[in-house]
């Protein structure tokens, strides 16, 4: 393949985003774990898959970055999941020192790599990774609207026995507990959600959008979602390797839009080769305004966890 991935963090989430990109014949992967045999393990599994799966993508594990050199982009999963219990928040401390050390590694070897964050909480990693890059805003992206988006994607198709492929979503905000699906801009074949069932029902698929993640995990019991997360992942690495300008929900670094100043969240942006290349400014109604602002709280929050971290 003439394009390079590193994914690094070779557990549950970063295992299957390695799955799909090779069978999707997207680009060679580099994954990098710390765990010893792990990566290589897992890659030298998939390398056997790729005969039945018919595809001539490369894969590498690895424990050190040097394979990594000279990536088109990173996808960064290294961390600990949450178990029953924790919130995306309780993550924080652990989280940041990983996303610091992997990020000086990537960045050293992949100056003009693009940047996708996964590991939680995400918007206060998209802060720990900006910062320890150096890289321009554009090619900083934290994945988190297109899982939450897929997720009410999904709850809307199963209410609606139709075709998931007819449904379109927005969920913007932060990765957390004040994420902000938008029903008004939630459709099935072009038509708005809220011409299609009642306010409660809505309501409740709003709700389960926002609490998506610790239903899985309160399933899952040793850990959280990775099939989902993996594919929305992989959704916005392939819009950058294609530069195909999908419109996505991302967390992108906001200075000034939606009157939102130096934090990273959710909102709708242009995905092509240069990363972000548009932030999108929809209308929202003082409702939509009000409940953005809350998220866009509840991150500077984390944000200030951040600093007092970095003070001790
Ligand atoms: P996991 O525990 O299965 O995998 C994490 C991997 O990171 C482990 O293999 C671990 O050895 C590795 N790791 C730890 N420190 C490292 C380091 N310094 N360098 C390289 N690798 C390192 O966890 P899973 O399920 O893959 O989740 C990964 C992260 O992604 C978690 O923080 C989780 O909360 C987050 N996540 C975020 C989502 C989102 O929507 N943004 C969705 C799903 C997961
Ligand atoms: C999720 O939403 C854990 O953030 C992850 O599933």
């Amino acid at each position: 393949m003439n394009k390079k991935v590193t994914v690094v963090g070779a557990g549950n989430v970063g295992a299957t985003v390695s799955q799909r990109l090779v069978e999707k014949e997207l680009c060679d992967v580099v994954l990098i774990d710390i765990i010893e045999g792990v990566p290589q393990g897992k890659a030298l599994d998939l390398t056997e898959a790729a005969p039945i799966e018919k595809h001539d993508a490369h894969l590498i594990g690895a424990n050190d970055y040097k394979p990594s050199k000279g990536s088109d982009i990173v996808i960064i999963t290294a961390g600990i999941p949450r178990k029953p219990g924790m919130s995306r928040d309780d993550l924080i401390s652990t989280n940041a020192g990983i996303m610091k050390n992997v990020t000086r590694e990537v960045a050293r070897l992949s100056p003009e790599a693009v940047l996708i964050i996964v590991s939680n909480p995400l918007d206060a990693m998209c802060h720990v990774a900006y910062d320890a890059s150096g890289f321009p805003k554009n090619r900083v992206i934290g994945m988190a609207g297109v899982l939450d988006s897929a997720r009410f994607r999904a709850f809307i198709a199963m209410e609606l026995d139709v075709s998931v492929e007819n449904t379109h979503a927005f969920v913007l905000g932060g990765h957390g507990d004040t994420m902000v699906p938008l029903p008004r801009y939630s459709t099935v074949a072009g038509i708005p959600i809220t011409e299609l069932m009642p306010r409660e029902r809505i309501d409740s698929l709003v709700e389960r959008t926002a609490n998506g993640g610790a239903e899985i995990v309160s399933l899952l019991k040793t850990g959280s979602a990775y099939y989902a997360p993996a594919s929305a992942a992989v959704e916005m690495a392939e819009s950058i390797l294609k530069d195909k300008k999908k419109i996505l929900p991302c967390a992108a670094y906001l200075e000034g839009e939606y009157d939102i100043n130096g934090l990273f969240i959710g909102v709708p942006v242009k995905l092509g080769a240069k990363g972000i290349e548009k932030v999108i400014e929809i209308v929202l109604t003082d409702e939509e305004k009000a409940a953005l602002e809350k998220s866009a709280a509840a991150v500077q929050g984390l944000k200030d966890t951040l600093k007092k971290l970095d003070a001790k």
